[in-house]
Formats: C-alpha cells, structure tokens, sequence
C-alpha cells in the first residue's frame, strides 16, 4: 500500500463564514461537482437558522442530520476531499474552533455587500494563530455590494490577512459581468445559471484586442483595475500560502454556480496535503508509519435508547484499520472497533483502512472525551484543543432527587462531549455549568431530560470569569488559595481555577499576586 501516495491525493478543510454569507450554498456546490449529491438544496437543511435562536427542538432535529453532514468527503479528479463542516451559530463558536483543529486549511466566504463580519474576524483569528492556510472566496458577486479594492483593503485591516487576488471582477450586481483569472489568464463570463458550470475563454494576453469583444463597454476599466491590483498585491506564491502568510483571493456567486469550480481547481492545484501535527513528546509526521488520531469531536446519538456516540477522529499519522487494537492513551487501554465509518458525501459507510487526513468516525459507549489520542502503542498526547474560559455561567442544580446519578451521568458525558465546561466550587461542592452561549443551558436541559431521563435546574451566578492560574511562588499561591478559598472551584480535571466576579475583582487579583499566572485557555 502507498500511504504517501493516499497523503498526497488528500486535502481536508472547512469553510467558515459569518451566518448567511454562504457557506452552505458553496458546500453544496461543491458536492455538485465532485458528483457526490445531484441535486441542490440537500445540505441547506444542516442550518440552524437564524430565527431558531431558542428553538431546541428545532436544534434537535438539526442534529440528527449533522450528524451525516458533520464530514463530507467526495472524490474529484482523483483527489479525495474531505469538507468538515462547522455550526453557523455563533453560540456553538467553540465547536467550529475544534473543528478547525483537524482541517489542514480553510476558505472563508465573504458576502460582497456585508465586508468582513464579527463571526469571520473572530474565526480567521483563529486561524492565523495556527497559521492555518486560508483563501478567501468573495460571494453574491450578483448583488450590489462593495467595491473590490474596498473590500480587499477591508479583509485585510480587518483579518490582518496579506491578500492577492487571483480573480478580478467585471462590475457586480444586475451589472455584473464576469471575472478576468488573473492566475490562469482567462475570462470567465457571467450568465445567471444555477446549474450548469460556465467554461472561461482562454485569453492570454488582457491588452488582446480579443477581451473588447466580449466586454466591449469594460474591458478598458477591467484593464486600468488588473494593472493597478498588480501593482498594489503581491504576485501570487503558493509556499507563502501554505506557510500561512498570503491569502488568495476568489470573486463569484456560489448561488448561480459562478466561480465555485475555478475555486475548486485552484484549491486542488495548490491547498495543502495532510500534516502533521505537534504532540507532548514530538512531532508526529503523516507518513509515520503507526496510526495516531485524535478526538475533536464527539456527537450524542439521537435514539434515547441508545446511549452511545461518535467520536469523530481526525487520522493523523498511518493508517487506520478496522478490528485492530488502539491504545486509549488517556485510560490506557487498548480499544478496536468493528464499525468505524466514513462520510462520504451524505452517506455513511462501514470502512476498513483510512488515511491520514481523513476523518473516521468511531461508536463510543462513553470512552472518549474531546482531544483524547489513539495510538499502536506509543505513549503521547496530541496538543492544541483548549478550552477557553466561558463567558456565561449558571449554578445548575438536581430538580429530581430520585435521579441525581441519571443526572451526573448525563452532566459528565455533556461535559465530555464539549457541550459546555463544569466547574465544581472547591468548599461549597456547587455545580457551576459555563458556556460561551446562551443556547447550550437550554441545550443541556432538554438533553439531560430526554437523553438521561433527568431533571436540572438552573440558578444565577455573579461570576464574570474563571481563570486557571499557576505559579512558581509557593508562599503567593497558598496566600491567594486561602483568601480565595470561596472563589476556587475545580474543573473536570481537578484543576483549579478563580472564579472571578467582575473585571474589577479579575483586576485586583492580577495586581496584588504579581507571581500568578491567570490563564484563560485551558492549555498553559
Ligand atoms: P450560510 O450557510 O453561510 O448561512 O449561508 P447560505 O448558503 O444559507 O446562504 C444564505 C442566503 O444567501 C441564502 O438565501 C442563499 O440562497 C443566498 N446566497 C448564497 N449565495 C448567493 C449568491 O451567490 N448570490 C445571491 N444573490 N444569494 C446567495 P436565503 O434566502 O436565506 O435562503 P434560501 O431561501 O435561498 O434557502
């Protein structure tokens, strides 16, 4: 078996947006070309829609299907992608950074009339910090919307991302006419379609008297704009981009299928093939012989009856069999699974090998939590999943004393599952759930009631932050334990963390113990 020659064919990625730029339409389109569905409008239901902002049930329903659509992998020209999807809603944000924990790249969708919006400045943060590689793709090109210098000054004031565009468009909205690659030299006209794929017409040379005839009112401005976008972006440089530091730049309109197969081809031609990734004892390489994968995500079955799960895991060195012994780093136990799946397209399957790169996901009766590793045999961790402090905090409380172990069953599994994070007050042995959405406590209610037959209740809590802290001063730390020591609760892994009631008590604690360290990522 050639592994380097299943790593090569490999790209794994997400795209993120801000709600309603179009994330769902280019997936979808997507999938059209790789002839994974053949018709439009069956991803469009994996939305949780705006209007559903407290509608559980609706949330619920949502989640059975994507479960289907969590990963959707297709075949084009003989490169096997694989799309992880991310939640839209901005109160599942932490979802979608773990997802892009397992993706080698990313492309952003941006809405030409909106610019850069909240949720894309937040998501893209993250992934300069990975350095992830990131080509942005400029959607709804048949709308009325922001100028193209305008914009591309805007992505990069607001994402800090260094752009090249390698497309230029010819007028938008009801004007709209095309765009002129400026990568591959040719033009790309404009018909409204939502079907068929519009093939460019090679034009080598933009000052060709050729361009006049097709755009015979606008080829002298596309001209003027090509010439000046020369001048003021850098030349497109595909190792820049894998190292994270240069941003290509597409035009289209993935509702009339414009500019999504020349997105396509590019990111092929050039996003990266699977890495590897740093653990607490090394870098692991793709193509290190034994398998290693990790957990980035784990999704509660929908039958009540069946309380399992899966765990998606994200191949990362080797390959990956069916009915072979794994070691469960965290438990230190060796696992096998009969059943693990593949998602290829909207379609589950029963797969026996799986490459690094893909995303297999793995039945769990409760065995894994986020970010867990599994090996042949090797003792080490992989990093890079933290957990950010939440920013809203409710006691939760038994509303049913006959099922208090219903409930700690189903608040420990929640927990594991990444649904929110629990805090346990280090005197009072009060449960305090933290989410980074208002979403998740109603979340937790209607799952704890139908998934665990359990009952909570929720209680306010003054608490503005936690902080995990750590410090080489002894005599510091045990004066701060014992002044604190209402303040200081445990986290799923007994470490201690400050529960902070305001800025200002946040502040007070940073200026008096100079030598702690207030953390606000689980990883530190
Ligand atoms: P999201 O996943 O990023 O939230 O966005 P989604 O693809 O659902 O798109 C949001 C809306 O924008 C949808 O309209 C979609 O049809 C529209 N859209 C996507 N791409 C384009 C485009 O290139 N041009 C134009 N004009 N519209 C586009 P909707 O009315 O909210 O939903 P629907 O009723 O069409 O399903």
């Amino acid at each position: 078996m050639n592994i380097q020659k299943e790593i090569n064919r490999r790209r794994t990625f997400a795209i993120i947006s801000h709600p309603d730029a179009g994330k769902t339409t280019l997936t979808e389109k997507l999938l059209l070309f790789g002839g994974a569905i053949q018709v439009a409008g069956a991803v469009k239901s994996n939305k949780i829609k705006k209007t559903a902002t407290s509608d559980w049930m609706e949330i619920e329903r949502q989640r059975g299907i994507s479960v289907a659509t969590s990963v959707m992998g297709f075949e084009y020209n003989d490169i096997k992608i694989n799309i992880l999807d991310t939640p839209g809603h901005q109160d599942f944000a932490e979802d979608t950074f773990r997802t892009l924990t397992a993706v080698d790249s990313v492309i952003v969708v941006i809405d030409v009339a909106k610019g850069v919006e909240p949720q894309t400045e937040k998501l893209v943060e993250v992934c300069r910090m990975r350095k992830t590689p990131t080509i942005v793709f400029i959607n709804k090109m048949d709308r009325p919307g922001k100028d193209a210098f305008e914009l591309l000054d805007e992505i990069e004031k607001k994402l800090h991302l260094r752009v090249t565009p390698l497309s230029w468009p010819i007028n938008m909205g009801s004007n709209f006419k095309g765009v002129y690659n400026i990568f591959s030299q040719n033009l790309n006209l404009f018909t409204p379609n939502k079907q068929t794929i519009q093939e460019g017409i090679e034009i080598n040379d933009i000052n060709s008297p050729e361009l006049d005839q097709y755009l015979p009112k606008d080829a002298k401005k596309l001209r003027e704009e090509v010439a000046l976008a020369a001048g003021v972006y850098p030349p497109m440089d595909v190792q820049q981009y894998l190292d994270g530091d240069l941003s290509p730049v597409f035009f289209g309109s993935a509702l009339n299928n414009f500019g999504v197969k020349e997105l396509l081809d590019n990111f092929i031609s050039f996003a990266p093939t699977p890495r590897g990734k740093d653990s607490d004892v090394r870098h692991v390489n793709p193509d290190d012989e034994a398998f290693t994968g990790f957990v980035f995500k784990i999704h509660a079955n929908m039958d009540p009856n069946h309380r399992d799960r899966i765990a998606f895991v994200r191949v990362v060195s080797g390959v990956f069999l069916r009915n072979t012994n794994y070691l469960h780093v965290r438990l230190n136990r060796k696992l096998k699974f009969a059943s693990p799946t593949a998602f290829m397209a909207q379609k589950k399957s029963v797969v026996d090998e799986m490459f690094p790169g893909d995303i297999v996901g793995l039945h769990d009766t409760g065995n894994f939590k986020i970010g867990d590793t599994l090996t042949e045999g090797e003792i080490l961790n992989y990093k890079g999943i933290p957990s950010f402090s939440p920013e809203l905090f409710k006691y939760i409380e038994n509303a049913d004393p006959l099922k208090s172990k219903q409930l700690a069953k189903g608040i420990d599994q929640l927990m594991d599952e990444g649904v929110a994070q629990l805090f346990t007050g280090k005197h009072t042995g009060r449960k305090i759930i933290g989410t980074v959405g208002a979403l998740q406590f109603e979340v937790i209610q209607y799952r704890l009631e139908h998934e665990y037959n359990a009952k909570c209740r929720y209680e306010h809590i003054t608490l503005y932050k936690t902080a995990w802290f750590t410090s080489k001063n002894k005599a510091q730390l045990e004066d701060f334990q014992a002044r604190k020591a209402n303040q200081i609760a445990l986290d799923k892994e007994g470490r201690e963390v400050f529960l902070a009631d305001s800025q200002f008590s946040l502040q007070m604690a940073q200026d008096k113990y100079k030598d702690i360290q207030f953390h606000f990522t689980s990883e530190f």
